[in-house]
């Protein structure tokens, strides 16, 4: 069985005072026997404090981003052992955000997925078509190229400790979330993908879907049966909507 995540990215969001409460807030609401792990992605600054906030809470800490070096002189970076040492569990790596504004190539995220389990945190690693691409008919295509990446530098194995995050990025932000048919098809190739190297891994990888999921669509996403939780952005930074899509999931 594979249990579902609910992650909430909040991406550039927020302050210290936002921070503490939709936290207070996420802790007061958060039902005993959540089906799925829930989990938070602050900006770097505010890692070590809401990592505080949530200590000792089903609420555990993500980064949004990791170095792939180990450290160094690399001005701005952050590394793996940094996010480790402030309480993160997990770390986004090639968000469709980092990969087409900074210019990240499928090498580098892969060598960030390297990094951060390097130190023991689970890399979630993002995959996702343009609207171009998906238009074009070459959505598998961009999606297997991007996890094949990571699995020739890493191996198949690496992926019993980690996690998928199908975003397509014509559904960021845009209010327009991928149909759940559309989600499983890609949902589907994905683990297909995989059980080309490992079928056992293939059936015990988490793959999360992101891009425009809120209260009212994320039951019919997750119920698909290749859709194992979401990667959440705008929705996250609203305490009750994020409830919502947590008990989507369902209780256990
Ligand atoms: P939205 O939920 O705002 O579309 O963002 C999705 C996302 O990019 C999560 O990483």
């Amino acid at each position: 069985m594979r249990r579902p995540i609910v992650a909430g990215n909040w991406k550039m969001h927020g302050t210290r005072a936002d921070n503490a409460r939709l936290v207070e807030e996420l802790l007061a609401g958060l039902p005993d026997g959540a089906a799925a792990e829930c989990l938070v992605c602050p900006p770097f600054v505010y890692l070590q404090e809401v990592g505080r906030l949530v200590r000792d809470t089903p609420i555990q800490l993500a980064a949004q981003d990791v170095c792939a070096e180990a450290q160094g002189a690399f001005t701005g970076e952050v590394s793996a052992a940094m996010l480790k040492d402030v309480g993160c569990g997990f770390v986004i790596v090639g968000h469709s955000e980092r990969r087409w504004i900074y210019h990240e190539s499928d090498q580098l995220v892969a060598r960030k997925f390297a990094a951060a389990q390097a130190k023991s945190l689970v890399p979630i690693l993002c995959v996702g078509e343009q609207l171009a691409e998906r238009e074009a008919g070459r959505t598998e295509e961009v999606v297997g190229r991007q996890l094949d990446v990571v699995l020739e530098l890493c191996g198949v194995a690496a992926l019993r400790a980690a996690v998928i995050a199908y975003e397509p990025v014509w559904a960021i932000g845009t209010g327009r979330s991928a149909t759940p048919e559309q989600a499983q098809v890609v949902h589907a190739f994905i683990r297909e993908r995989i059980g080309m190297r490992d079928a056992k891994v293939a059936d015990a990888t988490r793959v999360l879907y992101g891009g425009s999921v809120k209260a009212g669509n994320a039951a019919e996403l997750f119920a698909r049966p290749d859709v194992d939780g979401g990667l959440i952005g705008g929705a996250s930074l609203n305490a009750e909507e994020f409830l919502a899509i947590l008990a989507a999931c369902g209780s256990r």
